[in-house]
């Protein structure tokens, strides 16, 4: 695998576009099982996440067009099976959202139990329990496959035990063609659950609610082919935020939805960091110092998981002591080993991360843990002293186009090397 060699201590400044939304394009991928016609799908991120989803459906029988790096054509008429692929499937996390689309469209679906990062037990229950709900039989696991199948799907209410945004995806996907009403409650409210019921209200389905806590779908006969763009991705953005205050950089992220942001640039204001917001970017720059403050991540509108651990990285940095609450995960804290290398200074117990905030990190060789882990593990290069190597790269290039480019665009001194050119003495 390759790996990052980043020289620290570089301003980041410039501007840098954002691409499309990863958890958007990887729930609006399987969507288009959906279609009786062809979809073309513009501003798709070109990262490995899409990849898989156009490899799963092309092993369907979909058949799927190129037209250029961040465009897709898609017609589902041409599908042949039912099944996914072990070996696609195993690949990312929201493999598992066409088990709501195949059972939709066909009423049948077999698909792996997914891969994807692992922040302790990831379980899908409440998928099951929407799919059941709407009476669809899930047969028990067998060789490592989730199984659904029914005559038809007839509307119902589900109520989420948790705020699920797989389960509101899967169940949404799953409800579409469904007679009658489905109502989800305690939905998710993400951007991305609000730009895949617009995805899917532009075939003709008919979906209201999205983006509050109460979704109601009413079943139709028929969905048609359309023309679509994913939303830019606000945790990719969040990112490259996070990275123009960790370097004392000043940085404007463009093609952006600022209210998709507002938690992020609330917090990144309380750290110190000065925000203009315009109608689609935003210009951050670094304050004379970082204010050390308190986090708890929870479902949208609330600070997001997915912007975790890149915020720890700046909390490490910052005067004074900080907690985190994970409010979403397990355990989304297996980076801080790789940030101590760096010299943080982080308690993790349970939920619960103290920060004593140091003046500088320093250089190490540290590992991404997954995708977001990753990209903490850039932000701290990018700031540390002396020259940073990071290993397993394949995780944040999942989640993260052109990130090399798009930061060598911004001033920073990044590049990309086969594992095997011989370890760097980190300099100190
Ligand atoms: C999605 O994961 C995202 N992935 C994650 O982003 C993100 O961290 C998460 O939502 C929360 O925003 C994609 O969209 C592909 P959940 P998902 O269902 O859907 C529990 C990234 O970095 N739960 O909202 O898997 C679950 O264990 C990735 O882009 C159940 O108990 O998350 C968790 O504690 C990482 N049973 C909580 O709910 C279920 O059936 C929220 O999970 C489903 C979930």
């Amino acid at each position: 695998m390759d790996k990052y060699i980043i020289c620290g201590e570089r301003r980041l400044t410039g501007t840098v576009d954002i691409s499309g939304a990863k958890n958007a394009v990887v729930a609006i991928l399987p969507a288009t099982v959906l279609a009786n016609g062809v979809c073309r799908i513009e501003n798709i991120p070109n990262i490995a996440d899409v990849d898989t989803a156009l490899e799963i459906l092309n092993s369907l029988g979909a058949t799927v067009s190129r037209i250029d790096k961040h465009t897709v054509e898609i017609d589902s008429r041409t599908i042949v099976t039912q099944t996914v692929p072990h070996d696609l499937a195993k690949k990312m996390r929201a493999s598992y959202y066409f088990i709501g689309a195949l059972l939709g469209r066909f009423g049948k679906a077999s698909v792996p139990m997914p891969g994807g990062c692992y922040f302790g037990v990831r379980p899908i229950d409440q998928h099951l329990k929407g799919f059941t709900a709407l009476g669809a039989q899930v047969l028990p696991m067998k060789n490592g496959m989730i199984s659904a199948c029914a005559d038809s799907l007839v509307g119902n209410s589900v109520y989420l035990d948790m705020v699920s945004v797989g389960a509101t995806v899967n169940i949404m996907l799953a409800a579409v063609y469904a007679e009658g009403i489905t109502v989800i409650e305690n939905a998710a409210k993400e951007p991305h659950i609000v730009d895949l019921a617009n995805f899917l209200n532009s075939m003709g389905a008919d979906i209201r609610g999205a983006g509050t806590d109460v979704i109601k779908v009413r079943g139709v006969n028929r969905l048609y082919g359309t023309t679509y763009s994913i939303i830019p991705d606000q945790i990719e953005a969040g990112t490259y935020m996070a990275a123009a205050v960790a370097t004392g950089g000043d940085v404007t992220v463009r093609n952006v939805i600022p209210k998709h942001l507002e938690s992020i640039t609330a917090k990144l204001q309380e750290m110190g960091a000065e925000i203009e917001e315009f109608d689609e970017e935003i210009r951050v720059s670094a304050g004379n110092f970082l204010r050390h403050c308190n986090v708890k991540t929870m479902p949208h509108p609330g600070f997001p998981t997915d912007m975790q651990p890149q915020i720890a990285v700046l909390l490490s940095m910052a005067e004074g002591t900080s907690i985190i609450n994970e409010g979403v995960w397990e355990n989304r804290y297996r980076y801080v080993d790789e940030l101590r290398r760096m010299g943080a200074e982080i308690q993790v117990d349970g939920k619960l991360a103290v920060i004593q905030g140091v003046p500088h990190l320093t250089a190490a060789p540290v590992k991404a843990m997954d995708l977001r882990a990753g990209a903490a593990m850039v932000i701290a290069a990018m700031a540390a002293h002396g020259v940073t190597e990071i290993e397993d790269i394949q995780y944040i290039e999942r989640g993260y186009e052109d990130l090399v480019e798009k930061l060598r665009g911004l001033g920073a001194d990044i590049r990309r090397v086969s594992e095997d050119e011989p370890a760097l003495q980190t300099a100190q």
